[in-house]
């Protein structure tokens, strides 16, 4: 590395050709025109940092500004994704010095959390990120199932991305108080939500709304048909439900009646709030799968400004002291009081003796209300010097609903 010049920055658009090379092949797709056309039309260049070796682009992570709201509390967040190195200069430390600046930058743009899915949970537990959120999967054969109980009243219409606010009326009115779910601007919509990746191009997905018999919109669904390993001539496919919510009772059964009617398909995979009862509503609940899905890892940006935004859900005065360890970012590194007053919490400094300590990876799980206290006492998580510093915890963590974000990115 002595040998070559490096080079840490913000992307500028003369940049995107590169991006629109490297970030499709650590992803095992081809690129093409239409990635570096889309990338200039969607996002802005200051939200990727890049590492350049020699002038050569080779490693970049991007930051979506999003909101994450936790019971009616608005708080900024940063997802991201992609995170990429091309191939022959990995494991240098090119991504671990990307990881940080994107997280100094989340920072100094008020985006107390950050969020990402992965399937290297390891590398970004280094960098303070953690399990987060959670959800309930499901995936049956469509011809096996069929449900106790009927709607009563109100049909399925077609839906295309011109409708993303009639389904976005529907989605704040469901998740407005829920613990998790982001805020959807238009673009979200249009390109996150009802678009999915086929053979390396963006294409509509599949959208009904749910209308009630007064006319009004109660419900909707998104999702797509992807083909599974061939069986001779014939290729099956699978249908992937990406977003479902529905407002009243009708438009959940009128949904999945609808979901049902996909019979030529072999599978249907759908992953929901861990709460959700779909399973329990069929006939021959053995014939549905229910797994537990990875949700967001979650990392707290900024910790005095994450509290400063959370609601207190618990009872009466709670407070406790906490050793909190972060490698990454000296702004949270040390030791906090933390406490409810006036239905908020606070966090700040203190020279006290800690009650609990843990890692920022930790206060991640416990913030969002993933990671019981008790449990996390129990198993290592958190250490505890007052053991009834647990309770206060337990306190000042409380939700009202298991943490879970219908959204991927
Ligand atoms: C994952 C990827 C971005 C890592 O890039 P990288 O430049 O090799 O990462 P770094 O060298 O900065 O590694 C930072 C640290 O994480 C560790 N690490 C890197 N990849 C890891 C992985 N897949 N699993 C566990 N640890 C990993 C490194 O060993 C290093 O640890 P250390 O600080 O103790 O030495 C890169 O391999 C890649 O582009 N892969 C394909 C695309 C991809 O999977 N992106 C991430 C999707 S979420």
């Amino acid at each position: 590395m002595s040998r070559v010049n490096v080079e840490y920055r913000d992307l500028t658009l003369d940049d995107y050709d590169q991006a629109a090379i490297l970030e499709p092949r650590a992803f095992y797709n081809r690129p093409d025109a239409e990635y570096a056309e889309r990338m200039r039309q969607i996002f802005p260049p200051e939200w990727t940092v890049g590492a350049f070796l020699d002038g050569k682009l080779v490693a970049d992570v991007r930051t979506v500004p999003m909101v994450r709201r936790l019971h009616g509390a608005k708080m900024a967040f940063g997802a991201v994704g992609p995170v990429t190195c091309a191939a022959p200069y990995r494991r240098r430390g090119l991504v671990a010095r990307l990881l940080t600046l994107a997280l100094e930058r989340m920072r100094d743009r008020g985006q107390v959390l950050s969020g990402l899915y992965t399937p290297h949970d390891a590398l970004y537990q280094r960098f303070g990120w953690e399990r987060g959120e959670v959800k309930k999967g499901y995936s049956f054969h469509p011809k096996d199932v069929s449900l106790r109980f009927r709607s009563a009243g109100g049909l399925t219409e077609p839906a295309t991305p011109d409708d993303w606010q009639r389904l976005d009326r529907i989605y704040r009115d469901k998740t407005r108080d829920a613990n998790g779910p982001l805020i959807r601007v238009e673009q979200w919509w249009k390109e996150a939500v009802l678009k999915h990746w086929d053979h390396g191009k963006m294409v509509d997905s599949d959208a009904v709304i749910w209308v009630d018999d007064d006319g009004r919109d109660q419900g909707y669904a998104v999702y797509l048909n992807r083909s599974m390993a061939p069986e001779g001539n014939w290729v099956p496919q699978e249908i992937f439900i990406r977003d479902f919510q529905a407002l009243t009772a009708d438009a959940y059964l009128g949904l999945w009646e609808h979901m049902l009617t996909h019979d030529l398909a072999v599978n249907l995979v759908f992953e929901t709030h861990p709460a959700d009862t779909f399973r329990e509503l069929c006939e021959d609940p053995h014939k549905v799968k229910a797994t537990v899905e990875d949700g967001a890892m979650i990392r707290i940006a900024d910790v005095e400004r994450a509290f400063a935004l959370r609601p207190y859900l618990g009872d009466g005065l709670a407070a406790f002291t906490a050793r909190i360890e972060d490698r990454n970012l000296a702004w949270n590194n040390g030791t906090w009081r933390i406490e409810s007053a006036d239905g908020k919490l606070h966090a700040e400094r203190t020279d006290a003796t800690a009650e609990v300590s843990m890692s920022v990876n930790a206060l991640a799980a416990l913030f969002t209300g993933f990671l019981n206290p008790e449990v996390a006492a129990n198993t290592g998580f958190v250490r505890v010097t007052r053991p009834d510093a647990v309770a206060e915890m337990a306190q000042i963590f409380a939700v009202d609903d298991a943490p879970y974000s219908p959204d991927y990115y």
